[in-house]
Order: structure tokens, then C-alpha cells, then sequence
């Protein structure tokens, strides 16, 4: 009775406000080095910002990129707080994890953090962890539970996000699967909050920007003369060498095959990538290789695709959101959802397999339209909000990390759209009524 009266409620604010004083904030690292991570992070850095009166944060860029990542920083107006430069040309992968265990474990005894936000299965995300770690500082793995089955394929990063996930006390699962995975590999339920991937919402927030090519590396490719494209990317240490000289040769084969396409493949900066593609590839009719491209210039060109063929994880994950069928170039994906949607195949790297595969999308109007269907699987664009809001309650020693209500679900599996070969019969019986 005296809670309810109007007098009590001075006491309480007043006991609230001095509550509030005495949970300092708390202090966050987010780190990352590759350009996936900058892209990924960005709007959870931005979320940590806007909820400063609850946490200091701090970035740190190892620098494990350099050119493709501080683009990346650029457009997202992220400033590091410290800035490693560990990337060395043609880095070896022992090398390259000294470097960051060292300078890492370095930031950490400065900023002293309350916890350290990895993202992903890259050598910064794993050493970063290993780092927070041996500080004894607590880890939270964001695009936690991915898994492949391989620890080759893809090779580090299935080693690398299962090792994050040992280090790990917040496990950040973007699906229902990788949540799956986790449990099955015995970590406690009330530790993982199935979040979404954060890269739907960095897609979200730039995706209607306006855009034009003029003054991008892709100014120039003709884009109003009836032509398809498709967007090629590939990238991956296992496939280096013969893999990659099998796809190369593919593509060649579908711009002979298939004079209404271009093919506009972005190449990345590892230069094991560029002597294989340029070698092969440079000079042919209608394949642009180009430059990598910066973040709004790249989802500008995935929507304006036709068909995408890439080994990128973070490209599978955004296709969807446009609706452009994707052909992964991987024996196995760690992110099976767009596949188990009908959003997109696996398909490896064998010349005949890749040929076949694209020759489908690019002929059989139905097998297009059965791939174009349905919602982003990974993502709803509120993935960094949850993230903030489980850091937050974890601060304070709340349970549940976050409410199940309030955790990412998958959106309902698309219903193959009714195919043109489906409709025939119906049209023709409708035609054969009207005669009668
Ligand atoms: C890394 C990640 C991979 C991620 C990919 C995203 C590891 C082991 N691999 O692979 O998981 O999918 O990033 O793109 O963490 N280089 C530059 N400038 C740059 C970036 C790279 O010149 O801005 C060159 C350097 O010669 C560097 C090489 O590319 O040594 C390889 O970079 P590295 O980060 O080791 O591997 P990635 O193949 O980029
Ligand atoms: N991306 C980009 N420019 C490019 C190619 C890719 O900005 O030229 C973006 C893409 O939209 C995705 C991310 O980079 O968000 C994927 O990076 P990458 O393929 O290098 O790494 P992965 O996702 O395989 O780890």
C-alpha cells in the first residue's frame, strides 16, 4: 500500500539514481583487422556509442588489413583507439598471430576492458580471444557456432572460431543453427543468445544510399547494353592454386558460352589471388577485374547483379537480402541457411560443376525464379542491438542474457514461386474453357 502512494516515490528515485552510480560503466573492446570485421562491428560499435552513459568503449584495429579495412573504417566514420599494424605482404598465418597475441594482450593491460568483442573465425578474432584470455578478461564472440565439420575447409577459420569458442564466456550465435552447434558441443545454454548476423544490419542502414559508379573502379563497365552480371568473388586460402585456376578457366568458358553476360569480379588484395586471376583472366571480353571495391559500391553492384558466384561468407550472407541466387565456390559452407532456403548452391570448384551450375541460372528461367524467393535467413537488422542490450544485462549480472522472445528467429521458409512450366497446363485448360 505505502509503495503505491505518491509519497514513496522521491525514496525510489533516489535509490535508483544512486543504484545506477555505483554500477560503473562498463569498459568494452571490440576488435577487429579484415575488412568482414570492420563491416560486421560497425554497427555495434556504433550501438555501444550510443549507449555511453553505460559503456566506454574502445576499438582496436590490428591492422591485419590495411588498405581493404581502412576503407571500410572510412565509410563507417570508425576512428581505432588503437592501431596495430601487423599486416605484412604476404603474411604467414604463425607470423601473423604472434604479432596480434602480442599487441592485443598489449591494449588490453592499457584499457583494462570489462570484456573483449571478437568477431568471426579470422586470425584476429582467434588470437584477439587468445589474448583476452591469457589477461584474464572475459571474451564475447560475435558470429559465434558456425560450423563446417572440416577444420580444412575453410581453412583457418573453422580452427580458428572453434578455438574462440573454447576462450569464450558470451557466445553471440546469429541462427538457431549455430546456437544448435554450440549446445551440441557442450557449452551452456544460458551462456549463447541467438542474435542474427550484424552484417544485415550494416546492410540495411547503407543499402538505399544513392550511388553511382562515376569516379569508382567501376566507372566504365557498360551497364544499360542488356547484359546480365555477374558478380565473382573469391578469396579463400584452401582454394589458392589449382582451384582457383579451374574457376578462372570456368568463367571463361561462360562469356564464350553466353554472349549476354559480363562478369565484373572485384579481386581481393592477397597477392597469391591476383597472380592466378590477372594471369588468367586479364584482357578477356567482357570479365572486369577490378580493384576491391568500397562497401556501398560493392552492395550497389550485388544489387544490380544478376547471379553472384562466390567462396566469400559474408557475401552469402548478404545476396539474400537482394534476392540474387548465390553460387558458393566451397566443397562445404559453415552457413548452410541460404542453401536450406533454396537461395543458393554449393557447388565447389571443378570447371564442369561451376559451368554447369551458372549455365542453369543463366537458361531455366525456373530454376532462377525457385532461387530468388524468400527473406534474408541470417538477419533482421536488430543484431546489434541485442548484442549491446546481453552485454549490458551480462554487466549487471542479469539472467537471462537477453529474453527468448526478444532473440532473432528465422523468418519462415520461402514457397517456391509457382514456376512457368507449372502454369502452362492451368493457362492452356483456362484457354481450352474459354473455346467451349
Ligand atoms: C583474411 C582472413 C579470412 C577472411 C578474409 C577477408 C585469416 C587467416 N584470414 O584472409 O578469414 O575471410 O581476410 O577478406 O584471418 N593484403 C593487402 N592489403 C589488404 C589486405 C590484404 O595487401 O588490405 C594482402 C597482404 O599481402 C596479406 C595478404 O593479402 O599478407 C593476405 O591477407 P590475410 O589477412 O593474411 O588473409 P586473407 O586472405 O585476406
Ligand atoms: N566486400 C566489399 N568489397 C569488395 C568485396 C567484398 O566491400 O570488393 C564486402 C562484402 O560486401 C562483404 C565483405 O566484404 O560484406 C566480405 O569480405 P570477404 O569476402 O573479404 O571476407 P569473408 O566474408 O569471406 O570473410
Amino acid at each position: 500500500m505505502f509503495a503505491e502512494s505518491g509519497q514513496s516515490r522521491p525514496v525510489c528515485k533516489l535509490i535508483q539514481r544512486n543504484c545506477r552510480w555505483k554500477v560503473p560503466k562498463c569498459r568494452v573492446i571490440a576488435v577487429l583487422g579484415t575488412r568482414p570485421e570492420a563491416i560486421k562491428l560497425a554497427l555495434v560499435i556504433a550501438e555501444f556509442r550510443r549507449r555511453s552513459e553505460e559503456f566506454e568503449t574502445a576499438v582496436i584495429h590490428t591492422g591485419q588489413h590495411r588498405s581493404m579495412l581502412d576503407h571500410a573504417l572510412k565509410i563507417f566514420k570508425i576512428k581505432p583507439d588503437f592501431d596495430l599494424d601487423v599486416m605484412r605482404p604476404n603474411q604467414t598465418l604463425s607470423s601473423l598471430t604472434g604479432r596480434v597475441l602480442d599487441t592485443v594482450e598489449n591494449a588490453c593491460h592499457r584499457f583494462e576492458p570489462n570484456i573483449v568483442l571478437v568477431q568471426g573465425d579470422t586470425t584476429t578474432a582467434f588470437a584477439s580471444a587468445l589474448a583476452a584470455y591469457y589477461c584474464k578478461i572475459s571474451v564475447g564472440h560475435i558470429e559465434a557456432g558456425l560450423r563446417s565439420g572440416d577444420i580444412y575447409n575453410p581453412f583457418p577459420e573453422e580452427a580458428n572460431r572453434r578455438l574462440a569458442s573454447v576462450m569464450t564466456e558470451i557466445h553471440f550465435a546469429p541462427t538457431a543453427l549455430s546456437r544448435d552447434n554450440l549446445l551440441a558441443e557442450g557449452v551452456p545454454a544460458e551462456k549463447i543468445v541467438v542474435t542474427g548476423n550484424t552484417v544485415v544490419d550494416t546492410l540495411r542502414a547503407l543499402s538505399d544510399l544513392p550511388h553511382s559508379w562515376e569516379g569508382t573502379p567501376l566507372a566504365g563497365i557498360p551497364r544499360d547494353d542488356g547484359r546480365r552480371l555477374v558478380l565473382v568473388t573469391s578469396h579463400r586460402r584452401e582454394s589458392l592454386g589449382t582451384d582457383q585456376q579451374n574457376m578462372c578457366l570456368a568463367l571463361k568458358d561462360l562469356v564464350k558460352k553466353h554472349p549476354d553476360i559480363r562478369v565484373i569480379y572485384p579481386v581481393h588484395m592477397n597477392p597469391n589471388v591476383r597472380s592466378t586471376v590477372n594471369g588468367l583472366l586479364q584482357d578477356t571480353e567482357r570479365i572486369h577485374l577490378t580493384e576491391p571495391l568500397g562497401y556501398i559500391d560493392f552492395v550497389s553492384l550485388l544489387r544490380s547483379c544478376f547471379l553472384v558466384l562466390t567462396d566469400s561468407g559474408g557475401i552469402q550472407e548478404e545476396a539474400p537480402t537482394f534476392r540474387k541466387p548465390v553460387l558458393v565456390l566451397r566443397k562445404v559452407t559453415e552457413r548452410p541457411e541460404a542453401s536450406q532456403f533454396g537461395m543458393a548452391r554449393i557447388i565447389g570448384m571443378s570447371r564442369e560443376a561451376i559451368v554447369a551450375e551458372a549455365d542453369r541460372l543463366l537458361t531455366d528461367t525456373d530454376a532462377y525464379q525457385d532461387m530468388s524467393e524468400g527473406e534474408n535467413p541470417y538477419g533482421d537488422g536488430h543484431s546489434s542491438e541485442r548484442i549491446v542490450e546481453a552485454v549490458s544485462r551480462w554487466h549487471q549480472k542479469k539472467t537471462p542474457l537477453l529474453e527468448a522472445d526478444k532473440q532473432f528467429k528465422l523468418p519462415p521458409r520461402p514457397h517456391p514461386r509457382r514456376r512457368s512450366s507449372d502454369l502452362a497446363p492451368v493457362a492452356a485448360r483456362a484457354v481450352s474453357a474459354g473455346k467451349e
